[in-house]
């Protein structure tokens, strides 16, 4: 406990003390009314009030005001420390907010746990192919913006990523309070600076192998969506020979010479005569043999290659009439046939649904499913992720392959995501080089016409741009260039920014 509640303790127990004096004299008072009443009554007379007693009342003044002098003096020494406390206990609460709030608005679905970085599910607009978004990561956030350009992130979103309007300017739901409370979070979460600066390798490393192993990628990619064609159009077949099994197996366990109260309450059915259960595990020796058949069929029909919903092992039942528990569960433990059963209808009741749906609409499924394998294989034809290496080490750096390969990884791993459309949704999307996305095309010599002198543009490039501030010759700023000169050194940035000047 803190000085200040014992000072206030005695204060209150002093107070209440002398109250409960006032109160006890005055009843005292009332209890012989042949007194003169109080006010009537002559006081201490002047010679003696200006004697002992005036002088006794002044120094226990005198006394309790030095006492109180000294008390605030002490009271006070401790107050710096006080205030420290409570503005770090503030943001202590700040920071757990921001990490509520972190998971409430899903900031952690796309940007991971700890703000490590990560993706987000996205249709990508031209193809109409799911693919994963690129999601930066948010630990070394300040060493890249300012707070208000994080700010700004975060209310604002960024149009035409996945990134949404989170605030409520924006059109989202954050106030400002839980906007700057998630700032306090992910500034809790910033890594050191060495570490930030320790990932630019394996960053470069990263990008350039994606260069490398482009063609795979999309190949691997279009083969999936050649598969997801093929289930298409297999669909309607394979819903065919399973089309009858749920009136099927509702005979089977609800049927007049096959049901138990047991089964028959599973598909929500009334047993009025039940059949013999040998082992009585609630279904019958009849519907036993007879649902090893059905689901024997089902799991033949559906298979389990499928993209449009693959079913297990477990749909292949192998009950038998004289034994309870069948099967077994992962662990080994027993599981009861009735339980078995059960499984299997809601296994079989999605996988039916499901080639249902894909049957009946089959025609609306295709078209698109074609038309992403279209664009995939002009993707491939077009090959846009491709880098002449030997090309830009000749136009740029005199030569030399080294520099050009890693001015390029440098470029795609901290720039292209914003200046190479397409970049962040992954090769077979992405466009080419310095195309420019949500920040400007830099290509057809642009850059020598906005920095003539070489120095500006690598001064841009370390501090970044700021709201409404000029850059370049005819640049204005909006702060949504981040500034690389925490993260990057120098020579690399030379290597960024001798490459943009050639593209
Ligand atoms: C649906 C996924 C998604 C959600 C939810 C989401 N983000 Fe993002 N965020 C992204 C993507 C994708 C980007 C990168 C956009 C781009 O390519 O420029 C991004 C970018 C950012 C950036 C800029 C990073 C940089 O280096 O340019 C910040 C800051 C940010 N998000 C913070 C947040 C916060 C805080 C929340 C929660 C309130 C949040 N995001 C919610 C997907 C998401
Ligand atoms: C988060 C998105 C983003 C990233 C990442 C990014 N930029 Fe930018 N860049 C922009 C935006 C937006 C502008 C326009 C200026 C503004 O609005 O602040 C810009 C402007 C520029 C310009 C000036 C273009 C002109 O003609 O006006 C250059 C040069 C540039 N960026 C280079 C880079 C380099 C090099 C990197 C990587 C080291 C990079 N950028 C990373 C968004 C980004």
């Amino acid at each position: 406990m803190d000085f200040g509640a014992v000072v206030i303790t005695f204060a209150v127990a002093g107070f209440l003390l002398w109250a409960a004096y006032l109160l006890t004299t005055s009843r005292t008072k009332d209890l012989q009314p042949e007194e003169t009443p109080q006010n009537l009554a002559p006081y201490v007379s002047d010679d003696e009030l200006e004697n002992n007693r005036l002088t006794r009342i002044l120094a226990s003044a005198v006394v309790a005001a030095a006492a109180l002098a000294a008390v605030m003096a002490v009271y006070y020494i401790a107050e710096a420390d006080r205030q420290a406390e409570a503005v770090e206990a503030f943001h202590e609460r700040d920071v757990e907010e921001g990490e509520h709030w972190y998971e409430h608005f899903s900031c952690i679905e796309c940007h991971a746990a700890g703000g490590v970085g990560g993706g987000a599910e996205y249709i990508e607009a031209r193809s109409g192919l799911t693919t994963t978004w690129a999601a930066p990561s948010l630990n070394d956030i300040f060493y890249r913006y300012s707070e208000e350009e994080v700010v700004s992130v975060i209310v604002f979103g960024r149009q035409g990523t996945p990134m949404p309007a989170a605030g409520l300017e924006g059109g989202g739901a954050m106030t400002s309070q839980e906007v700057d409370q998630t700032i306090a979070y992910l500034r809790s979460i910033q890594i050191p600076q060495a570490e930030a600066v320790a990932k630019v390798e394996s960053a470069v490393s990263q990008a350039v192998n994606r260069i490398s192993s482009g063609a795979d990628g999309v190949q691997a990619r279009i083969a999936e969506q050649d598969e997801e064609i093929a289930d298409i159009e297999a669909a309607p077949g394979i819903y065919s020979a399973i089309a009858d099994l749920p009136v099927t197996i509702d005979d089977v366990l609800a049927g007049a010479e096959t049901c138990t109260e047991a089964s028959a309450e599973l598909v929500s059915l009334p047993c009025d005569d039940p059949a013999v259960d040998t082992d009585r595990d609630g279904i019958s020796d009849d519907a036993e043999r007879r649902l090893n058949v059905i689901a024997a069929r089902a799991f033949d029909a559906v298979g389990s290659g499928s993209t449009i919903i693959t079913l297990d092992g477990s749909l292949e039942l192998s009950l038998a009439a004289d034994d309870a528990f069948s099967m077994a569960d992962a662990t080994g433990e027993p599981i009861a046939d009735l339980e078995s059963v059960s499984e299997f209808l809601r296994l079989f009741g999605t996988a039916e649904l499901s080639y249902r749906i894909a049957a009946e609409r089959q025609d609306r499924f295709l078209p698109p499913a074609e038309a992403g394998l279209a664009y995939l294989e002009e993707s491939s034809e077009a090959a846009e992720w491709e880098v002449d290496f030997e090309t830009i080490a000749d136009v740029a750096f005199g030569g030399d392959i080294d520099d050009a390969t890693r001015a390029v990884g440098l470029f795609n791993s901290y720039c292209a995501r914003c200046h190479t459309a397409g970049y962040s949704a992954g090769v077979a999307f992405q466009q080419d080089e310095g195309s420019g996305a949500w920040g400007p095309a830099l290509t057809d010599g642009r850059m020598l016409v906005q920095f003539p002198d070489i120095e500006e543009h690598i001064d841009f490039i370390i501090n970044g741009a700021n709201w409404a501030e000029n850059y370049g010759v005819n640049g204005l700023g909006s702060g949504r260039m981040p500034g690389f000169g925490q993260l990057l050194s120098r020579e690399d940035i030379e290597l960024i920014v001798k490459y943009e000047r050639s593209m």
